[in-house]
């Protein structure tokens, strides 16, 4: 069996259904169903033997302890997290707690675990913690894209936490000889993403006819990966990375989000026009930047492709095309998600941001 951490949320989610579509090999979702948390994502596996679920937050150690005594699991995926840069501007005490002190307990739990075993499954156990590219701070237009070596220099509190988690991995690789594997991703898009976040966002927005935001002049700059070729990376990257190493996984696609926003609204003028024949790009509405907003994100992944083979399947076009095609096939999920708590988030941040 396997565990996977933040399996109720938009990656963890996406990777569990991959995963049970290709292997039969079970898989225990540990999830403490935050806002962002949602058991509707695993719907589809609802009745599923092979997948089990257990509502735990990742600091209760005791809870963990008893999880792996009971299943015994042979790898950890540790997808959980506090995961959206504005909360983080607006709260960053939570982003401590899980993604620091979670991690911190997620990797004692693991290192105990690790302890009791011997032989082939010793040899066999892996820790592998899903983090992101924001730990590298900022690029300016001309710098060159991150590698594994870039040095770090998070600049929000939630980069500046998956930045501390990452360390701990590390220190508990170096120190204990625990067996880790540490990806460090870029920005993804793709079903089941909450609608805080930019893409599915402005999806919902255009379709309830509302202002599509956007943050400054719209020319910063993110590398989109769609979230199966993330997903597919971690597989990869599980079953046959080194352990203590780093791997970048990136989409090779740099776009500035105006461009993002714009290739958005055609599709959606095409698969679902407007009754009033206009174009969605009227809704885009600029609006105060994100204090610290970090100017370009970009991955060099050739240490992936290098070592372990992998490539992107999907490019910027059928990526985008397949997640628009998903949040209009899926209109009760996100009336669904966008429920009490969901409407604060939105009336406070963007008051605060015309
Ligand atoms: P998400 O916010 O959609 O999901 C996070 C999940 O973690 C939710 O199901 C939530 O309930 C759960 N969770 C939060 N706190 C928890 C706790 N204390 N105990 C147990 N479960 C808890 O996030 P996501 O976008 O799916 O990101 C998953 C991981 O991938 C994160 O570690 C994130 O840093 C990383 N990442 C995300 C992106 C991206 O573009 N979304 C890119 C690179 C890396
Ligand atoms: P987001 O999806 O929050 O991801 P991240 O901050 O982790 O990169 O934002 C992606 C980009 O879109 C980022 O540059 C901020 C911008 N953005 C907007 O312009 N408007 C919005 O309403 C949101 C949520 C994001």
């Amino acid at each position: 069996m396997i565990f996977v951490t933040g399996g109720a949320g938009f990656i963890g989610a996406n990777f569990v259904l991959d995963w049970l579509a290709q292997h039969d090999e079970p898989v225990l979702t540990i999830d403490k169903l935050t806002y962002a948390g949602n058991l509707a994502n695993l719907a589809d596996i609802e009745h599923d033997r092979r997948h089990h679920f257990a509502k735990v937050d990742i600091c209760d150690r005791a809870a963990l302890d008893r999880l792996y005594a009971e299943h015994r699991p042979r790898a950890v995926l540790h997808f959980a997290a506090e995961s959206h840069v504005d909360r983080s501007i607006h709260g960053p005490g939570d982003f401590v707690q899980t993604n620091i002190v979670g991690t911190f307990t997620m990797l004692e739990a693991a290192r105990a675990y690790w302890g009791t075993l011997d032989g082939e499954a010793r040899d066999a156990f892996r820790f592998l913690h899903v983090s992101t590219d924001e730990v590298y701070g900022s690029l300016s237009p001309s710098d060159p894209a991150f590698t594994e070596t870039t040095p770090y220099a998070p600049n929000s509190p939630y980069s500046a936490s998956k930045a501390g988690s990452d360390h701990l991995v590390r220190a508990y690789h170096h120190t204990y000889g625990l067996p880790v594997l540490t990806t460090n991703c870029s920005n993804n898009y793709g079903p089941y993403q909450f609608p805080e976040k930019l893409i599915p966002l402005v999806i919902a927005n255009a379709l309830a006819g509302q202002p599509l935001p956007i943050y400054g002049d719209g020319s910063n700059v993110r590398d989109w990966l769609y979230v199966g070729d993330h997903c597919s990376a971690i597989r990869e990257v599980l079953a046959r990375g080194v352990t203590g190493e780093v791997y970048n996984v990136g989409g090779w696609n740099e776009q500035n989000n105006l461009s993002v926003v714009k290739h958005l609204c055609a599709l959606l003028d095409e698969l679902s026009p407007r009754a009033d024949g206009k174009s969605y790009g009227d809704q885009i509405t600029f609006v105060t930047d994100r204090p610290g907003h970090d100017r370009r994100y970009a991955i060099d992944a050739r240490k992936l492709e290098r070592e372990l083979g992998w490539r992107p399947a999907e490019t910027f076009e059928t990526g985008m095309r397949k997640t628009v095609q998903w949040y209009l096939a899926n209109g009760e999920w996100v009336r669904q998600v966008q429920s009490g708590e969901y409407q604060r988030w939105i009336e406070t941040h963007y008051r605060t941001n015309d």
